[in-house]
């Protein structure tokens, strides 16, 4: 995930606990900055906040320091979300009015980013009919609330008001940052790119693969909270963010690295392989010679990822999904393809004059035993988005089906 909360301290006993919120949402890759107001400062310090984000703390509207670092509308505006970690009362009430008398309370009016609070405070506080009423309007304008909860307060009363469980926010805070997130638990290993084989120290085998759509999908599959590992031949694109991958020249290296990143739940092998190499690579580069004939290359088959991946005996994964580069007769050699792989979908593309290949751009036929969809026009991002939902609906639909069957 590569998503920035901005985090709001106010004064409130509970505001010890945002270090923690803090300290996890950080845990969850979520860059963090914080401003802590002056009530906030009577809790906790600007220091162990800064240790603990990793990055500036703000807090004052009138600082020019502060100012010129990063104004306070584009402090509003550069963070995916705002967080009021923990909302006091009286933060509830500006905020309800629209105040704008401190750089929490500007930046808070000034943005145009989801928002959602955590109150804490006395029980009475929070059940007064003033606080509810604020808390009614704020609902109304679309900010979130995570409900405090009931139990002994610092003030020594029992009852509603305390601060949500820390876990719990972060919980809230990550969804809202990412929405739901339904392979969160799998594993998947993406195959991406071409692979060079080499003839001699200068030249290789290779070919127009570009990575992008191994990429694509990798990423999408990482949005999706799936845990996902890369394994990719020499590409010149920008790699996906928080996703572990593994670079590889050659296909036997490829093999090597998918076979040490099992087990996984799902396979995805979109690299184009390179089919054979050569037998013995020159150690030396090969010369040149007027009147003298090409040199021959003697070629050997390469290991078939796919098929291997798809074959496992043991470690097999639940999931194995291939990509076909035809030229021609294109649904009936991928339905070959599937067969003789053994794996379980697979997008055939048309590459024929020039397609695909380095562009942005894609068309695919989405083929299972029992389906085949046409995906025509598409980005390759959309295509790694489509892909990701059948791969949820079928492991969904499986969860459906075991449970079926227990009641059954
Ligand atoms: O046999 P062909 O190269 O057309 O098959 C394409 C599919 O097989 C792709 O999913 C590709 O990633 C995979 N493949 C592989 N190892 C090879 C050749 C192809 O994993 N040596």
């Amino acid at each position: 995930m590569s998503k920035s909360v901005l985090v709001i301290i106010t004064g409130s006993i509970a505001a010890y606990k945002s270090l923690d919120v803090i300290r996890q949402l950080r845990e969850h890759n979520v860059r963090v900055t914080a401003i802590l107001t002056k009530g906030g400062a009577e809790f906790v310090t600007p220091l162990s906040l800064a240790a603990l984000s990793g990055g500036p703390v703000y807090n004052d509207l009138f600082s020019l320091k502060d100012e010129s670092e990063m104004g306070h509308i584009r402090l509003s505006r550069e963070h995916d979300l705002i967080a009021v970690v923990p909302a006091s009362a009286d933060m509830i009430a500006k905020m309800a009015v629209g105040m704008a008398d401190d750089l929490a309370t500007a930046t808070l009016l000034a943005t145009d980013k989801p928002v959602i609070i955590a109150p804490a405070m006395n029980s009475r506080m929070w059940e007064h009919k003033a606080t509810q009423r604020n808390i009614a309007q704020l609902c109304k304008d679309n900010i979130r609330i995570i409900e405090p909860e009931a139990g002994d307060l610092a003030c020594g009363e029992v009852g509603s008001g305390r601060l949500a469980d820390v876990e719990t926010i972060v919980d809230r805070i990550v969804h809202a940052l990412v929405g739901d997130q339904p392979l969160r638990g799998f594993s998947a290993l993406v195959t991406s790119g071409p692979t060079f084989e080499p003839i001699d120290p200068v030249r290789f085998i290779g070919n127009r693969s570009s990575g992008k759509q191994g990429n694509a999908i990798a990423k999408a599959l990482e949005q999706a909270g799936a845990k996902v590992t890369l394994v990719t031949g020499p590409t010149a694109e920008t790699l996906p963010e928080n996703v572990k991958t593994i670079r590889v020249e050659i296909a036997q290296e490829m093999l090597t690295a998918c076979k040490a990143s099992l087990p996984a739940d799902i396979a995805v092998c979109c690299a184009a392989v390179s089919d054979w190499r050569i037998k013995s690579p020159c150690r030396e580069k090969l010369k040149k010679h007027t009147n003298t004939s090409a040199p021959e290359l003697d070629l050997v088959l390469n290991p078939d990822i796919l098929h291997t991946l798809s074959t496992l005996k043991n470690n097999r994964p639940k999931l194995v999904i291939g990509f076909a580069a035809e030229t021609e007769s294109v649904r009936k050699n991928a339905l070959q393809k599937l067969k003789s792989k053994g794996c379980d979908w697979i997008i055939a593309n048309d590459v024929s004059e020039g397609k695909i290949f380095g562009k942005d751009m894609t068309s695919a036929q989405f083929i299972t035993k029992q389906t085949n969809e046409a995906w025509n026009s598409i980005s390759k991002d959309e295509l790694a988005q489509r892909l990701v939902k059948k791969i949820t609906t079928h492991f969904t639909s499986q969860n459906v089906k075991i449970i079926t069957k227990k009641k059954g």
